[in-house]
């Protein structure tokens, strides 16, 4: 006698289509807790830009930090118009890893002295850590609003990273061109 197996799965416990997330699913929790800690670490950024555009000595820096201030300000803008689109209220969460990281760049400000490319470098390597920070957030967030069926706020995050991977492209760029081999040269 041939004994056969018939293990048989249902179909319907293991497909999952995007899109369908419901308003109060966990996903949706998770993602809206998300959001208040990316609108805590932007409004933190609007602080910290003036203060970072102060210490930097390079023309092209100190434009970079000002331009990126306008920018972030429309970050802000732009989570409030998300928690708007879902029905909830824009609510700042501390982000502990921004605060660390903006934590670090007040450090390298003490730590180095003002007038000098060093300082420069300094403060493009933390303002790097911040956009590298934003560019994960703002990729893996626009990814889950669009699980969530969350398409115009998809598309408000995704204007976002596009601006962040901007910012950091210039920074180095101005890092390249106009700082590192300057700060090269600087003798203590
Ligand atoms: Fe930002
Ligand atoms: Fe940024």
């Amino acid at each position: 006698m041939v004994k056969t197996s018939t293990t048989q799965k249902s179909q319907s416990e293991t497909s999952y289509a995007p899109g369908i997330a419901s308003g109060d699913s966990m996903l949706s929790s998770f993602f809206e807790d998300e959001l208040k800690d990316i609108y805590w670490a932007e409004k933190n950024i609007v602080k910290t830009l003036p203060k970072m555009k102060k210490a930097a000595t390079s023309e092209k820096l100190q434009q970079a930090f000002e331009d990126h201030l306008q920018q972030t300000q429309t970050h802000v803008e732009r989570l409030e118009k998300a928690f708007e689109l879902m029905g909830k209220k824009a609510q700042a969460k501390k982000c502990d890893a921004m605060a660390g990281i903006i934590e670090e760049g007040k450090g390298i400000i003490e730590e180095t002295e003002k007038g000098t490319a060093t300082r420069d470098v300094g403060l493009i390597l933390a303002a790097q850590k911040v956009e590298h920070y934003e560019i994960s957030t703002y990729g893996g967030l626009a990814q889950l609003a669009t699980t969530l069926g969350l398409n115009d706020v998809a598309d408000l995050l995704k204007q976002t990273l596009n601006e962040e991977k901007e910012t950091d492209e210039l920074l180095t760029e101005i890092a390249e061109t106009d700082v590192n081999y300057e700060a090269a040269t600087e003798e203590e």
